[in-house]
Protein backbone atom coordinates (compact mmCIF):
# COMPACT_ATOMS: atom_id res chain seq x y z
CA UNK A 1 0.00 0.00 0.00
CA UNK A 2 0.90 3.27 -0.82
CA UNK A 3 1.13 5.69 2.83
CA UNK A 4 2.26 9.23 3.46
CA UNK A 5 4.13 9.35 6.46
CA UNK A 6 1.02 10.75 8.78
CA UNK A 7 -1.08 7.82 7.31
CA UNK A 8 1.77 4.92 8.06
CA UNK A 9 2.52 6.19 11.73
CA UNK A 10 -1.44 6.14 12.29
CA UNK A 11 -1.54 2.24 11.00
CA UNK A 12 1.55 1.10 12.53
CA UNK A 13 0.05 2.87 16.07
CA UNK A 14 -3.57 0.89 15.14
CA UNK A 15 -1.71 -2.37 14.82
CA UNK A 16 0.44 -1.84 17.93
CA UNK A 17 4.06 -2.61 18.37
CA UNK A 18 6.21 -3.95 17.50
CA UNK A 19 5.08 -4.39 13.53
CA UNK A 20 7.46 -5.21 10.62
CA UNK A 21 7.83 -2.90 7.24
CA UNK A 22 8.71 -4.24 4.33
CA UNK A 23 9.23 -3.68 0.44
CA UNK A 24 5.85 -4.78 -1.31
CA UNK A 25 8.50 -5.96 -4.16
CA UNK A 26 11.81 -7.71 -2.69
CA UNK A 27 13.66 -11.02 -1.49
CA UNK A 28 15.94 -12.42 0.32
CA UNK A 29 14.78 -10.51 3.79
CA UNK A 30 16.25 -7.16 2.33
CA UNK A 31 14.89 -3.68 4.01
CA UNK A 32 12.91 -5.04 6.21
CA UNK A 33 12.30 -3.39 9.54
CA UNK A 34 10.95 -4.53 13.37
CA UNK A 35 9.89 -1.44 14.80
CA UNK A 36 9.33 -1.78 18.74
CA UNK A 37 8.12 2.02 19.31
CA UNK A 38 6.86 5.17 18.03
CA UNK A 39 9.96 6.89 17.94
CA UNK A 40 11.88 4.37 15.91
CA UNK A 41 8.53 4.04 13.51
CA UNK A 42 9.19 7.76 13.31
CA UNK A 43 12.81 7.46 12.26
CA UNK A 44 12.10 4.60 9.56
CA UNK A 45 9.51 6.97 8.28
CA UNK A 46 11.66 9.61 7.82
CA UNK A 47 14.52 8.02 5.85
CA UNK A 48 11.91 6.18 4.04
CA UNK A 49 10.55 9.86 2.70
CA UNK A 50 13.91 11.83 2.78
CA UNK A 51 16.19 8.96 1.20
CA UNK A 52 13.58 6.60 -0.74
CA UNK A 53 12.61 7.08 -4.02
CA UNK A 54 9.04 6.54 -4.68
CA UNK A 55 8.40 3.08 -4.58
CA UNK A 56 9.70 3.28 -1.05
CA UNK A 57 6.77 4.81 -0.16
CA UNK A 58 5.18 1.95 -0.82
CA UNK A 59 5.49 -0.81 1.43
CA UNK A 60 3.40 -3.83 3.50
CA UNK A 61 3.31 -2.80 7.69
CA UNK A 62 2.73 -6.25 9.60
CA UNK A 63 1.81 -7.77 12.98
CA UNK A 64 5.07 -8.83 14.21
CA UNK A 65 4.44 -12.29 14.56
CA UNK A 66 6.22 -13.99 17.84
CA UNK A 67 7.32 -17.00 16.14
CA UNK A 68 10.05 -19.58 17.38
CA UNK A 69 13.91 -19.19 16.20
CA UNK A 70 12.94 -20.40 13.25
CA UNK A 71 9.76 -20.10 9.77
CA UNK A 72 9.20 -22.85 7.38
CA UNK A 73 10.08 -22.79 3.71
CA UNK A 74 7.21 -24.96 1.75
CA UNK A 75 7.73 -25.96 -1.65
CA UNK A 76 4.38 -26.55 -3.04
CA UNK A 77 4.11 -28.11 -6.62
CA UNK A 78 0.47 -28.14 -8.07
CA UNK A 79 -1.29 -30.02 -5.62
CA UNK A 80 1.51 -31.31 -3.03
CA UNK A 81 3.94 -29.96 -0.56
CA UNK A 82 7.17 -31.74 -2.37
CA UNK A 83 9.39 -30.63 0.66
CA UNK A 84 9.95 -28.70 3.41
CA UNK A 85 12.89 -26.61 5.62
CA UNK A 86 13.16 -24.93 9.10
CA UNK A 87 14.76 -22.02 9.13
CA UNK A 88 16.52 -21.85 12.16
CA UNK A 89 18.45 -18.37 12.97
CA UNK A 90 18.80 -16.18 16.66
CA UNK A 91 18.18 -13.13 14.12
CA UNK A 92 14.07 -12.62 13.34
CA UNK A 93 14.46 -12.55 9.80
CA UNK A 94 15.57 -16.24 8.90
CA UNK A 95 16.54 -16.08 5.14
CA UNK A 96 19.55 -18.44 4.36
CA UNK A 97 20.42 -15.60 2.71
CA UNK A 98 20.86 -13.53 6.05
CA UNK A 99 22.58 -16.34 7.58
CA UNK A 100 19.17 -18.77 8.19
CA UNK A 101 20.00 -22.66 9.09
CA UNK A 102 18.62 -25.29 6.82
CA UNK A 103 17.10 -28.09 8.67
CA UNK A 104 14.66 -30.62 6.98
CA UNK A 105 10.82 -30.19 8.26
CA UNK A 106 8.70 -33.23 8.13
CA UNK A 107 5.35 -32.04 6.25
CA UNK A 108 2.27 -33.06 8.07
CA UNK A 109 -1.03 -33.06 7.10
CA UNK A 110 -1.62 -29.52 8.32
CA UNK A 111 1.15 -27.82 6.55
CA UNK A 112 0.75 -29.66 3.46
CA UNK A 113 -3.23 -28.55 3.54
CA UNK A 114 -2.59 -24.66 4.76
CA UNK A 115 0.37 -24.46 1.90
CA UNK A 116 -1.82 -25.76 -0.98
CA UNK A 117 -4.42 -23.70 0.06
CA UNK A 118 -2.48 -20.85 -0.25
CA UNK A 119 -0.82 -21.97 -3.32
CA UNK A 120 -4.54 -22.55 -4.57
CA UNK A 121 -5.56 -19.01 -3.52
CA UNK A 122 -2.86 -17.35 -6.04
CA UNK A 123 -3.66 -19.89 -9.22
CA UNK A 124 -1.64 -22.96 -8.07
CA UNK A 125 1.97 -23.93 -9.86
CA UNK A 126 5.05 -23.96 -8.25
CA UNK A 127 5.33 -21.92 -5.51
CA UNK A 128 7.39 -21.13 -2.50
CA UNK A 129 5.38 -20.39 1.11
CA UNK A 130 6.63 -19.06 4.40
CA UNK A 131 4.74 -20.41 7.08
CA UNK A 132 5.21 -19.05 10.88
CA UNK A 133 4.47 -21.22 13.74
CA UNK A 134 2.10 -18.96 15.83
CA UNK A 135 2.41 -20.31 19.67
CA UNK A 136 -1.36 -19.53 20.05
CA UNK A 137 -2.85 -19.50 16.72
CA UNK A 138 -0.95 -22.49 14.72
CA UNK A 139 0.50 -21.89 11.48
CA UNK A 140 0.26 -18.42 9.25
CA UNK A 141 1.27 -18.28 6.33
CA UNK A 142 3.85 -15.00 5.78
CA UNK A 143 4.02 -15.08 1.77
CA UNK A 144 3.91 -16.94 -1.29
CA UNK A 145 6.85 -16.78 -3.48
CA UNK A 146 5.99 -17.37 -7.74
CA UNK A 147 9.73 -17.35 -8.33
CA UNK A 148 11.61 -19.80 -6.01
CA UNK A 149 14.86 -20.27 -4.92
CA UNK A 150 15.33 -24.34 -3.65
CA UNK A 151 19.52 -24.34 -3.63
CA UNK A 152 19.89 -24.88 0.00
CA UNK A 153 16.79 -26.89 0.37
CA UNK A 154 17.61 -30.05 -1.61
CA UNK A 155 20.35 -31.38 0.35
CA UNK A 156 18.58 -31.41 3.83
CA UNK A 157 15.14 -32.47 2.24
CA UNK A 158 16.63 -34.83 -0.20
CA UNK A 159 13.87 -34.02 -2.56
CA UNK A 160 15.18 -33.41 -6.23
CA UNK A 161 12.94 -30.25 -6.28
CA UNK A 162 13.46 -28.78 -9.79
CA UNK A 163 13.14 -32.67 -11.29
CA UNK A 164 9.46 -32.33 -9.67
CA UNK A 165 9.36 -29.16 -11.43
CA UNK A 166 9.87 -30.27 -14.62
CA UNK A 167 7.47 -32.86 -14.73
CA UNK A 168 5.00 -30.84 -13.32
CA UNK A 169 5.84 -28.02 -16.67
CA UNK A 170 5.38 -31.28 -18.87
CA UNK A 171 2.34 -32.19 -17.48
CA UNK A 172 0.86 -28.94 -18.06
CA UNK A 173 2.15 -29.27 -21.74
CA UNK A 174 -0.22 -32.85 -22.00
CA UNK A 175 -2.76 -32.00 -19.42
CA UNK A 176 -3.12 -28.60 -19.23
CA UNK A 177 -3.02 -26.42 -16.24
CA UNK A 178 -5.98 -28.09 -14.23
CA UNK A 179 -5.09 -31.54 -14.18
CA UNK A 180 -1.53 -30.47 -13.88
CA UNK A 181 -2.29 -28.76 -10.26
CA UNK A 182 -4.70 -31.78 -9.28
CA UNK A 183 -8.09 -29.97 -9.99
CA UNK A 184 -11.65 -30.81 -10.55
CA UNK A 185 -13.32 -29.40 -13.32
CA UNK A 186 -14.38 -25.93 -12.42
CA UNK A 187 -11.84 -25.44 -9.65
CA UNK A 188 -10.32 -23.41 -8.08
CA UNK A 189 -13.10 -21.65 -7.01
CA UNK A 190 -11.53 -18.71 -5.03
CA UNK A 191 -10.91 -15.54 -7.18
CA UNK A 192 -7.89 -15.51 -9.40
CA UNK A 193 -5.53 -12.98 -7.48
CA UNK A 194 -2.78 -10.72 -9.59
CA UNK A 195 0.60 -12.05 -8.67
CA UNK A 196 2.39 -8.91 -8.39
CA UNK A 197 -0.47 -7.38 -6.34
CA UNK A 198 -1.48 -10.36 -4.25
CA UNK A 199 1.85 -11.36 -2.64
CA UNK A 200 5.67 -10.18 -2.51
CA UNK A 201 8.43 -12.01 -3.78
N1 LIG B 1 5.52 -10.22 10.30
C1 LIG B 1 6.60 -10.92 10.65
N2 LIG B 1 6.74 -11.43 11.91
C2 LIG B 1 7.83 -12.14 12.25
N3 LIG B 1 8.86 -12.39 11.42
C3 LIG B 1 8.79 -11.92 10.16
C4 LIG B 1 7.66 -11.16 9.72
N4 LIG B 1 7.84 -10.83 8.42
C5 LIG B 1 9.03 -11.36 8.07
N5 LIG B 1 9.61 -12.01 9.10
C6 LIG B 1 10.92 -12.69 9.05
O1 LIG B 1 11.69 -12.13 8.01
C7 LIG B 1 11.90 -13.10 6.96
C8 LIG B 1 11.83 -12.42 5.60
O2 LIG B 1 10.54 -11.89 5.42
P1 LIG B 1 9.78 -12.06 4.03
O3 LIG B 1 9.75 -13.49 3.66
O4 LIG B 1 8.46 -11.39 4.16
O5 LIG B 1 10.74 -11.23 3.09
P2 LIG B 1 11.42 -11.52 1.71
O6 LIG B 1 12.53 -10.54 1.60
O7 LIG B 1 10.33 -11.49 0.76
O8 LIG B 1 12.02 -12.95 1.70
P3 LIG B 1 12.06 -14.04 0.49
O9 LIG B 1 13.44 -14.01 -0.01
O10 LIG B 1 11.70 -15.28 1.23
O11 LIG B 1 11.04 -13.70 -0.54
C9 LIG B 1 10.83 -14.16 7.19
O12 LIG B 1 11.24 -15.40 6.67
C10 LIG B 1 10.74 -14.16 8.71
O13 LIG B 1 11.82 -14.87 9.29
MG1 LIG C 1 10.34 -14.78 2.46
Amino acid sequence: MAYTPESALQAIEELGYPVVLKPAVGSWGRLLSKINDREAAEAILEHKEVLGSYHHSIFYIQEYVAKPQRDIRAFVIGNETVAAIYRNSEHWITNTARGGKASKCEITPELNDICVAAAKAVGGGVVAIDVFEDPDRGLLINEVNYTMEFRNSIAPTGVNIPALYVDFALKVGREGWAAANGWANGEPEQNWVSLVSGASA
